[in-house]
């Protein structure tokens, strides 16, 4: 399989576990599980659920579970967007080519929809078809990512540094909690449905922070160079709330090139240490490096 069918595979399991957990855990005669819902199942690229099957397979791990944490992981990152989007964080009026969860539903319904998410995340996990130390071991990663210390923190951050000049260091403080953390959760659900040891857990978590660091670079490059219609949520977002970005600090080419060289970091330590066996994360990495959307 080359790379882009490998990453249909992947998408395609990852869809059909998503509406099985909808089935399952958030049931349909519930408002605030319709919003849930129609933000989880809305598309998007699935970015997280795929490192997490792909870092299992890496290291031979058990699959079906960790197409479970994959699941998990995604609900998380859902409830993230759509608080992320709410008027009181950075209000906006678009996620995935519709109009955000709040638009569609309001706002405290809005909200709900994503305690929902963040809660059933992990009753996804404890559900896993695998052993109690597995899915305690997930349950931490995951934890551990979108808490207080992760991406919550990140977001604080985010929010506290609006209208304020940022330093670089700060920045990537800020962009390491609020996207790289989840990111590095993902990598370690497919670490811990292998059960690995620590050196594995240690290399995938230098990629993975390299990763959600490019990851957010580009992420802050499209807010100012794409359309809204392209990226499925509002260009120019970052502008509107005074945010810091890597794209104010260095211009589109210079936060660019930054990118690329921590993208290449990233990629020839994953080479060394798994030689052809890393072939699909490092291009994945080049393949988010190089995202329109
Ligand atoms: C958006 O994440 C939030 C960031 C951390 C930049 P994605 O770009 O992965 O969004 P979806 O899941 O594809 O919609
Ligand atoms: C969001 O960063 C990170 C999250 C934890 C959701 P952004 O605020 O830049 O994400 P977008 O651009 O709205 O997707
Ligand atoms: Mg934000
Ligand atoms: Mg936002
Ligand atoms: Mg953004």
């Amino acid at each position: 399989m080359n790379y882009d069918q490998k990453y249909s595979a992947y998408l395609e399991k990852i869809e059909q576990a998503l509406g099985e957990c909808c089935a399952e855990l958030l049931p349909e005669t519930s408002r605030v599980c319709q919003a849930a819902r129609y933000s989880l199942l809305a598309g998007g690229k699935r970015v997280r659920a795929i490192l997490t099957l792909a870092a299992c397979e890496l290291l031979g791990g058990n699959e079906a579970a960790a197409l479970r944490f994959a699941c998990a992981v995604e609900m998380l990152h859902c409830y993230s967007l759509i608080h992320d989007d709410l008027p009181c964080m950075d209000n906006d009026d678009m996620r995935r080519g519709k109009p955000s969860c709040h638009k569609a539903f309001g706002e405290a319904t809005a909200l709900l929809a994503g305690d929902a998410l963040l809660t059933e995340a992990f009753e996804a996990i404890a559900g896993a078809p695998a052993c109690a130390e597995t899915k305690a071991r997930a349950a931490l990663a995951l934890a551990a990512g979108a808490g207080s210390k992760g991406m919550v923190w990140g977001q604080e951050l985010d929010l506290r540094c609006e209208g304020q000049p940022v330093s670089e260091e700060t920045l990537r403080l800020i962009h390491a909690n609020k996207t790289g953390a989840l990111i590095n959760a993902a990598v370690q659900l497919g670490a811990a449905a292998a059960l690995a040891g620590e050196p594995d857990c240690a290399a995938l978590r230098a990629y993975a922070l390299d990763l959600g660091l490019v990851f957010q670079i580009v992420d802050d490059v499209l807010d100012v160079t794409s359309t809204s219609e392209e990226l499925g949520k509002p260009a120019g977002s970052d502008a509107s709330n005074e945010k810091t970005t890597f794209a104010t600090l260095y211009g589109s080419e210079g936060a660019r090139e930054l990118a690329r060289s921590i993208n290449e970091n990233a990629c020839s330590a994953l080479r060394a240490g798994y030689g052809e066996k890393a072939d699909f994360l490092v291009q994945l990495a080049q393949t988010l490096l190089c995202r329109r959307s």
